[in-house]
């Protein structure tokens, strides 16, 4: 295995060659906000969380999807990148209708934590809310699009992992949503296959169990990907 050397927050530390900078990150014990990635999926750079600077570069790189190169020097906690962050988790709050005190996903939501942790108490922008459907057509899930922040984590888990492709992303711009079965009701969806998921990744109350209240949605088990991918693997049903 060949490994590069890069400079972390002014540390020397070393990496596998083709690691992304988030993977270097996690290596070293440096935590950096992310919410469209979630380990045993691919990446896709959605959110811009993960934003680091790169010396010698104007952009900022989204950690997620840049792989370390020999020689880089990251910074990841500049005070310019905690404005960015800041911002971006502001512009989600302003953009659909997340009222956290009567969400299924309150005091577990990756959304709110991560407000929490960057000090959010008040949205400077506009709020948008546009009139989105709630769709509890399913039998047993329903899917709130007020809540949704487009991660994409459910389309990736449903192609990725359950291999059944239903939800996708349709439309551009505020007009942006996850749709199943070409924007069909989910409960008339003839490829779901009703395994829960999407359901179980998704970072905020958007996708959640039936007869849940305000709060109660506290059975996601996010790290059942790297169960079943590890067991995959090792063809464990298989013995
Ligand atoms: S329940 Fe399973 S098959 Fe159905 S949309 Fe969610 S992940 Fe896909
Ligand atoms: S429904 Fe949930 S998992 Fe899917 S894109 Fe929206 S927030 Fe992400
Ligand atoms: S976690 Fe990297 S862009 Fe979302």
């Amino acid at each position: 295995m060949s490994v590069v050397t890069l400079t972390l927050d002014g540390r020397p530390v070393s990496a596998r060659e083709g690691a992304t900078l988030l993977e270097v990150c996690q290596e070293s014990g440096v935590a950096l906000p992310t919410l469209c990635h979630l380990d045993g999926l691919s990446d896709v750079g959605a959110c811009r969380l993960c934003l680091v600077e790169v010396a010698g570069q104007r952009k900022l790189a989204a950690a997620c999807v840049t792989q370390a190169q020999e020689g880089m020097e990251i910074t990841t906690g500049s005070e310019r990148l905690v404005r960015y962050r800041r911002q971006i988790v502001e512009l989600l709050f302003a953009e659909r209708n997340h009222v956290c005190a009567v969400c299924v996903a309150n005091g577990h939501c990756d959304l709110q934590r991560l407000a929490a942790s960057l000090g959010i108490d008040h949205v400077r922008y506009a709020y948008q809310h546009p009139a989105l459907r709630l769709d509890a057509s399913h039998p047993r899930f329903v899917a709130d699009h007020d809540r949704c922040v487009l991660c994409t984590r459910c389309v990736r888990v449903c192609d990725e992992i359950e291999g059944a492709h239903t939800w996708d992303v349709a439309g551009r711009a505020a007009g942006c949503q996850v749709v199943t079965d070409l924007a069909a009701p989910w409960g008339e969806s003839a490829s779901c296959t009703g395994c829960g998921k999407c359901v179980q990744v998704c970072p905020t109350g958007a996708l959640f169990e039936k007869e849940q209240a305000a709060g109660g949605m506290l059975s996601k088990h996010r790290d059942f990907l790297t169960y079943l991918k590890n067991a995959r693997e090792k063809k464990e049903w298989l013995r």
